[in-house]
């Protein structure tokens, strides 16, 4: 069974060399924050690197959000939501903390997530230039995924104010050959990639733990607003849409917002042509989510 496992692994560490490699190849991601915070980490000699985007109509202390890029959970592409980060800091009051959380399967759950702890430690430490109760968290793919994980499992109810979710993976007990888009004429995540992926994320954890599956965290536990974005070209988008529609029935009058962003698919917010239909459904969708922080 260990060396099953352990087989295992070193199979999912070649196949993530490989695809790393060819990001490798594509050059760094181009990004403009403000700063970049080293944040000490509960693990000795480490810290967590977070790319910082202040408002430009500041407010002190400051109300943050937490953004977690899209990985797989095993790609480096920290800095990709630069786009996004700034968009947010510059329509609203809050700093945004883009936070460079480990990667799988070196580091599988629940690493990630206690990235997001130490960094809400520290930011619930600096009373003078955060405003804690205000802090909301948010992401896209695996990382909306961490953070519906993180707002509903791993941090006490009411750290977060709000939980903004694209495109999350919900439900990882299901194969992802079985789901379907709900709109199939887009391209489409091959199945093989996303099962490797997730399972280097939760190796030999039980994918049905609500930790990993949010999916099955108790409705309550969810922060008191939500916003979920599912592109309909999208196969976790019927997933993603059952989550809003569980925490809107069962979760005791939470606000849920749920967008289905029409004609679009996966990651379709990155780097749109200009003047295209994916840039306007862009500004919907973020400027919904500068919508949600307000509220
Ligand atoms: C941390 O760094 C110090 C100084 O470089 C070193 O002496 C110590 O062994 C390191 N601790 C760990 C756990 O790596
Ligand atoms: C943010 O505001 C600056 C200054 O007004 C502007 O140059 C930049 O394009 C804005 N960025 C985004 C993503 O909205
Ligand atoms: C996160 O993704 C995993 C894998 O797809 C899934 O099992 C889990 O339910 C997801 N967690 C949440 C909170 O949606
Ligand atoms: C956000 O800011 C950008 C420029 O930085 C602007 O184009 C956009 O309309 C603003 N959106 C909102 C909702 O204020």
């Amino acid at each position: 069974m260990a060396i099953l496992a352990l087989l295992q692994y070193y199979r999912l560490r070649i196949f993530v060399f490989f695809i790393r490699l060819l990001l490798i190849k594509r050059g760094p991601i181009p990004v403009a924050p403000d700063n970049v915070l080293q944040i000490p980490s509960r693990d000795q000699n480490r810290t967590i690197k977070a790319h910082i985007y202040r408002p430009i109509k500041a407010k002190t202390p400051s109300p943050v959000l937490i953004n977690l890029h899209g990985s797989g959970f095993v790609l480096p592409v920290h800095g990709e939501d630069d786009f996004y980060c700034r968009y947010v800091s510059n329509n609203s009051t809050y700093t945004v903390f883009d936070v460079q959380y480990r990667l799988a399967p070196e580091n599988p759950f629940p690493a990630p997530l206690h990235d997001v702890e130490d960094v809400v430690r520290y930011i619930q430490s600096r009373p003078d230039e955060y405003d804690a109760s205000q802090m909301s968290i948010g992401g896209f793919s695996a990382g909306a995924n961490l953070s519906l994980s993180a707002s509903s499992m791993m941090l006490p109810r009411d750290t977060f104010r709000s939980v903004i979710a694209f495109y999350p993976p919900a439900e990882m007990a299901g194969l992802p050959e079985n789901k379907t888009p709900p709109d199939a004429s887009g391209h489409r995540i091959p199945p093989f990639l996303a099962r490797t992926f997730d399972s280097a994320y939760f190796q030999n954890t039980d994918p049905c733990d609500p930790r990993i599956s949010p999916f099955y965290a108790p409705a309550e536990q969810f922060p008191a607003s939500m916003y979920i974005v599912t592109p309909a070209q999208d196969y976790l988008a019927d997933e993603g849409a059952e989550l809003a529609g569980r925490i809107r029935r069962e979760g005791g009058g939470k606000y849920v917002l749920h967008k289905r962003v029409e004609g679009c698919g996966h990651g379709w917010d990155k780097h749109p042509k200009k003047g295209s239909h994916e840039e306007r459904m862009r500004e919907e969708a973020y400027q919904m989510a500068v919508e949600i922080l307000k509220r």
